[in-house]
């Protein structure tokens, strides 16, 4: 069973490499480890799930507000979040097979995988560290951000008033995050660079709970909307002695990869630490007076922090179906890369050129590819290895009634619609209709 998944896993790997979703960085020097680069397929698909989040838990809501924030930050903020001292993984390493481990996941004191003697555990610090400034004794030691979420709390204040928003209120952001990861592992699952998508949303004590559940709640459904399979989808609460140093409460949200259950996102009461510690740092109070009851409080705040990589890569895992005929993503439409591809039955007779021209058409709305090579099987073949919902292929009735033969990816149906009516069924299924 393990060998099967394992096999699975890696022939998504490899289809991802060649068919241009993800590769190493770097390939032509070698690759370098814990880093991704995504292609032209890679990009469309996770620009689609980034969007849809931000729709969602952004532009739809009138009690959340966006930013975009520098990577490097001032250094104290990673002392006052905690960082500095104590964001690091211990780890051991066998002196017979040489391999490393972090000492939370294995068990005993001997290497699990030979039974070798371990070394003594060691410290590693996850933060990216690098100067800022030109001359060395002058400039300054700063830190690429491990999380994107610290900079919300700097900005509380700020917020408050160019946005004229009121507690309870959340600011969101998607960004790059970095942590020196000493194992990076299982394809883009574990990377040294990766994007997250993070919401802090600020509420009186009082209503920490009730905002919890319902941040757990949409969040999960969120998942579902995009087309994880509920089955390999649970959410697991933390205990208090697995509890974040920030944290009065998590839960976490688990995909069933093949190498497993794992967490994707984390949904966090993280209370008042993080408001606490800036004031405490910085000196700026950042506490909220509410101008309804005359109080002066530091609200709680409820985090929910999802990896976009980590998502991309459970929709990956989702999507993938070995069947006798063919391999088929089976995304949602609405996050596919591509929505349709077009074919002319053959090249001569004007097929080719009227083909090319609704692509085009098509092009102005949807993320869209002609292709005019190989043999109509063929070519659908090759939409379906990508998840293309669509394949419309032109031919000679074309020509006579303007209607083009549509081909659905799932069921493999096929049937004739005008081509005036081509980009509203498309629209209905690729664009979230709730
Ligand atoms: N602000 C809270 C925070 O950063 P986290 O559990 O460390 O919490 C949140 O990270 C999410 O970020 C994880 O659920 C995961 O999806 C993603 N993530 C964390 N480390 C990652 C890594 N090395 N590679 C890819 N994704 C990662």
């Amino acid at each position: 069973m393990a060998k099967k998944k394992q096999d699975r896993m890696d022939k998504l790997v490899s289809l991802c490499k060649r068919r241009g979703f993800i590769f190493p960085s770097s390939q032509i020097y070698g690759g370098i480890s814990g880093l991704w680069d995504f292609g032209p397929l890679g990009a469309e698909l996770k620009r689609n799930v980034r969007d849809d989040w931000w729709l969602m838990n952004v532009r739809r809501r009138d009690d959340v507000v966006g930013m975009d924030t520098s990577i490097i930050t001032h250094p104290e903020v990673w002392k006052a979040s905690g960082h500095l001292d104590g964001f690091h993984d211990e780890l051991v390493d066998c002196k017979s097979c040489k391999q490393r481990f972090r000492t939370d996941k294995i068990d005993g004191d001997k290497c699990p995988e030979c039974g070798g003697e371990l070394t003594d555990p060691r410290k590693f610090h996850l933060m990216f560290r690098t100067q800022l400034g030109a001359i060395a004794d002058e400039s300054l030691e700063v830190y690429l951000r491990p999380e994107t979420c610290q900079s919300l709390f700097l900005n509380f204040k700020e917020i408050q008033s160019v946005a004229r928003v009121k507690v309870p209120f959340g600011i969101a952001q998607v960004g790059k995050s970095f942590r020196n990861e000493v194992t990076p592992r299982n394809f883009i699952f574990r990377s040294r660079e990766f994007e997250q998508m993070e919401i802090e949303f600020f509420c009186h004590a009082d209503e920490e709970n009730k905002w919890f559940d319902d941040w757990l709640a949409k969040r999960q459904q969120w998942f579902l909307d995009i087309g994880i399979k509920p089955e390999r989808l649970r959410s697991m609460p933390h205990d208090d002695k697995e509890l974040a140093h920030y944290a009065k409460k998590a839960v976490d949200l688990q995909y069933e990869f093949p190498f497993g259950w794992q967490e994707i996102e984390g949904i966090h009461n993280r209370g008042d630490f993080d408001l606490s510690q800036h004031t405490k740092f910085s000196g700026k109070d950042l506490s909220y007076f509410d101008e309804a009851t005359g109080n002066k409080y530091t609200p709680s705040c409820i985090e929910s922090s999802v990896g976009l990589d980590r998502t991309v890569l459970a929709l990956l895992c989702d999507a993938y179906e070995e069947e006798p005929e063919r391999v088929v993503l089976r995304f949602s439409p609405m996050i596919a890369p591509i929505k349709a591809g077009v074919f002319p039955l053959v090249k001569k007779d004007g097929l080719a050129e009227l083909a090319q021209k609704i692509e085009h058409d098509l092009r102005k709305k949807f993320a869209t590819v002609y292709d005019g090579g190989g043999s109509i099987g063929r070519r659908y073949r090759r939409q379906d290895e990508i998840g293309t919902p669509f394949g419309i292929t032109v031919d000679y009735e074309t020509l006579e009634n303007e209607t083009v033969t549509l081909r659905e990816r799932d069921s493999m149906d096929q049937r004739r619609l005008k081509i005036a009516e081509l980009a509203g069924t498309i629209e209905k299924a690729c664009v979230r209709q709730s």
